[in-house]
């Protein structure tokens, strides 16, 4: 264990790197296709709430353990609990996190695939290769392993740099395209005939839905799900964090910048799929409820782009490869989790661990593909119902509850000697300690029902 822990070279190289990890297909296509089907602004209310008070301690938990442990979860919580029955509820928490964040991985690969496969369209389609494209867009085993494979190459390629070299690197390019074509994309669907309506639909809530419980169960999973909570990629960026940021402020520009990007998202989606009505393409099923999930996705918008004429292959292009790059910055960090563990830990030199951990998580991509129908959903279940709720919950309880106090103020005033007389201080405290798990298990508990 002798080689020294890379640390980010800037500030901005940790917001970049961190908001990579939230920021990912939970904000581009899982929120605006959530607020779509469950009323829209109502939906969006209730998200900001739920992100706002109980995600964002839940994550501060997270970044303040991993800061001050330089290390990753198992070790983390192991060093900041204070008996036998501790220690041993730190190792169990921190594996629970890998293998959380490597079935999140599982099914992760395989969607993100999907969008490397739907961007080389608009390609194959310039190139008159009409074959290639049907093949794309087919849904088969073969096409799905394939790109799954190559996407996970990709996340290897990047963690097999480190963290200076790979990850801060590559945020630092991707994260500023990102948002350059997300933005671009915004401001043209806004000019379309019908984009209207869908700003209306997205922005004017429909309050009979607002305490509906399903409503709040699958805002809080939203919730939890986009800022990356609990499986331990947040805490083992924060590890990589110096001495000298004020951790607090770090976690508020992370927060805020995935809770933007996902709102902004929302004005990208939802136009678009009246814009899509609009030209004549069906956005309500036989049920009378708007098009979601996958349909919306590679079925809705497609045939949108279909509509545009040549401005559509380009429009096309720059979807999926913004698809593919929030893809790509989420998908390393969940890799780095098992992978610092290996490294620090057993003591594997960082690319033998990389592909020992991306080749286990290439298995289990492919177990679940094979049997998509038995296992695609488990998967999503298994992890971001139970696994991610369950973790935020005991990172509340080493936080709030294991971990000294005095432990905690030291922490936060490495970075900010006026700590203890800040609003963080004042409130943060017992509100990760009671409110927090609280409305945790009150929505877990309903979520059973
Ligand atoms: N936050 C990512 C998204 O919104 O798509 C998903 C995610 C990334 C979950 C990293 C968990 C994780 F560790």
């Amino acid at each position: 264990m002798g080689a020294p822990r890379g640390e980010f070279s800037s500030r901005l190289g940790f917001i970049l790197a961190a908001s990579g990890s939230a920021v990912g297909l939970g904000n581009i296509w899982g929120f605006p296709t959530q607020a779509a089907s469950n009323g829209g602004a109502a939906f969006l209310l209730v998200y900001l709430l739920l992100a706002f008070l109980i995600a964002y301690p839940a994550l501060m938990a997270e970044l303040i353990i991993g800061r001050h442990a330089k290390a990753n979860a198992v070790t983390a919580l192991r060093s900041i609990s204070n008996d036998r029955f501790t220690y041993n509820l730190g190792s169990f928490t921190g594996y629970l996190g890998i293998a959380t964040a490597s079935v999140i991985l599982g099914f992760y690969a395989i969607v993100a695939g999907w969008m490397f496969a739907y961007a080389m369209v608009p390609v194959s389609d310039l190139l008159g290769m009409g074959g290639f494209a049907d093949w794309l867009t087919g849904f088969a085993v073969g096409r799905n392993l394939i790109f799954m494979t190559l996407f996970m190459f990709v996340t290897i390629a990047i963690i097999c740099g480190g963290v200076q070299k790979g990850i801060e690197k590559w945020c630092t390019r991707l994260m500023p395209s990102l948002l350059f074509i997300l933005v671009a994309l915004i401001v043209y669907v806004l000019t379309l005939d019908g984009a209207g309506e869908g700003l209306k639909a997205y922005l004017v809530p429909d309050f009979s839905r607002i305490a509906d419980p399903q409503l709040v169960i699958s805002a809080m999973g939203q919730a939890f799900f986009s800022l990356s909570l609990g499986v331990g990629g947040m805490l083992i960026y924060a590890s990589y964090v110096s001495d000298k940021e004020d951790i607090v402020s770090l976690g508020r520009s992370v927060t805020l910048l995935d809770i933007g990007i996902a709102v902004m998202a929302g004005l990208l989606i939802l136009p678009a799929m009246y814009v899509a009505q609009n030209n004549g393409v069906a956005i309500y099923d036989a049920a009378g409820n708007l098009i979601s999930e996958d349909t919306l996705i590679f079925a809705v918008l497609p045939a949108l782009f279909e509509t545009m004429g040549t401005a559509g292959i380009f429009v096309a292009l720059a979807f999926f490869v913004l698809m593919s790059i929030a893809a790509l910055t989420s998908s390393i960090s969940m890799l780095e989790v098992p992978v610092a563990y290996a490294v620090e830990n057993h003591g594997l030199e960082r690319k033998r661990a990389t592909y020992l951990a991306g080749g286990v998580i290439i298995v289990l991509s492919g177990v679940i593909i094979l049997n998509f129908e038995a296992l695609f959903g488990l998967a999503i279940a298994a992890s971001t119902r139970y696994g991610q709720p369950l973790l935020g919950l005991l990172l509340c309880v080493f936080a709030g509850w294991i971990w000294h106090r005095d432990g905690v103020l030291n922490e936060l005033k490495k970075g900010n000697p006026d700590a203890e007389q800040g609003p963080f201080w004042k409130i943060w405290p017992f509100y990760v300690r009671t409110i927090v798990p609280a409305a945790i298990i009150i929505v877990f508990v309903q979520s059973l029902r």
